[in-house]
């Protein structure tokens, strides 16, 4: 049996297949589940300061319309009705967290400067092993650059690794100009690992009804070239582990990421489509893979195939671009 033991932002985990924050973990269960399947490690559903918001606005309302039909609500003849705020994500963050012996880690999407800092604080208090920040905005004011968008990424970095004493790691977006640079950036401010990437629903437009339409759709393998590449390029150029996320489907995904340079992965919509116990399936493929190669454990392998360590370090690069252009008739 092959050790597949890596390290993750500081935290040791049995192997590199996390759970990635999705539907997983609304339910105990499913957590206690993906445990048993032997899953490394698992993130939370993120906290969203803009969910927060607006339960706190659907009370308000409630509140207002219910006044006009019972006055005695807004005389104070009933005790105050308050939102529950984060506290019942709290909650359900500790819960979780105790029912498993795996690392959990919660992750956290806010807005307000403020609360980023004050959520991070409430989330490490459920004794999570770590802190994932999901940061991302639409960048569609033209009137803001996007130096201005990453200041503010890198702010949120600083203050929140400063206000926990956990492990933070950042969830990246795709889009930016300079990968390299916003990872050297978030390195030098605190953060232990970054998510290369997170996955946005992208909108569609249904031609019969011109109409806009928001799917839910699972990602597929070809989507995971994008993060592939960058982890190669950025393999042995930074101090933080790196998490491979998007389009991982199968063991072989994980050893390609793993030869990248990946300290692990992050899964979730194979197992939304697949069922938890795909997990194991995952697992066993990858310990054949490394049978086969002769490899006893990941360091054997880890970043082999990474930018540093190929032959052709350009072909990362450009200029595999305009060769592969080129060739075609
Ligand atoms: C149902 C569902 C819920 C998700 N919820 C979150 C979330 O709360 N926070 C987050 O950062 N990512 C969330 N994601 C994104 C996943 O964590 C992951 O980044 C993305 O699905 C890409 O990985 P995959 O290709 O394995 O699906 C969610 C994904 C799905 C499918």
């Amino acid at each position: 049996m092959a050790d597949f033991s890596t390290t993750y932002m500081g935290v040791s985990l049995k192997n590199p297949l996390i759970v990635a924050a999705s539907s997983i973990s609304n339910y105990v269960d499913k957590v206690k589940r993906a445990e048993e399947i032997g899953a490394g490690a698992l993130v939370i559903r993120s906290l969203f300061e803009e969910q927060i918001q607006h339960d706190d606005m659907t009370m308000q309302e409630f509140m207002e319309r219910a006044a006009n039909i019972s006055p005695e609500i807004q005389s104070g003849f009933y005790p105050p009705v308050e939102s529950g705020g984060p506290r019942e994500h709290l909650m359900w963050v500790e819960k979780t967290r105790r029912a498993v012996n795996i690392p959990i880690f919660a992750s956290l999407n806010a807005v307000s400067p403020g609360a980023w800092t004050s959520y991070a604080k409430q989330l490490e208090e459920t004794g999570v092993a770590g802190l994932e920040i999901n940061y991302y905005v639409v960048a569609a004011d033209p009137d803001v650059p996007g130096s201005e968008l990453e200041k503010k990424l890198f702010d949120i970095v600083e203050s929140v690794a400063s206000e926990v004493s956990i492990p933070v790691s950042v969830k990246l977006s795709p889009y930016y100009t300079s990968t390299p640079n916003v990872v050297k950036e978030i390195e030098q401010r605190g953060a232990k690992a970054v998510v290369l990437f997170n996955r946005f629903l992208q909108p569609d437009i249904d031609v019969d009804e011109e109409a806009l339409v928001n799917n839910m759709s699972y990602s597929t393998p070809a989507e995971m070239k994008v993060p592939l590449r960058w982890v190669a390029l950025l393999y042995g150029r930074t101090r933080m582990d790196l998490a491979l996320n998007t389009g991982v489907h199968s063991g072989k995904d994980v050893a390609k990421a793993l030869l990248a340079g990946a300290s692990a992965v992050q899964v979730a919509s194979t197992l939304l489509e697949n069922g938890l116990p795909y997990i194991s399936t995952m697992l066993m493929q990858l310990q054949s893979w490394m049978d086969e190669k002769g490899y006893d454990k990941l360091g054997d392998f880890r970043g082999k195939v990474s930018q540093k360590n190929v032959p052709d370090a350009f072909g990362f690069e450009r200029a595999q671009y305009m060769k592969l252009l080129m060739s075609q008739q």
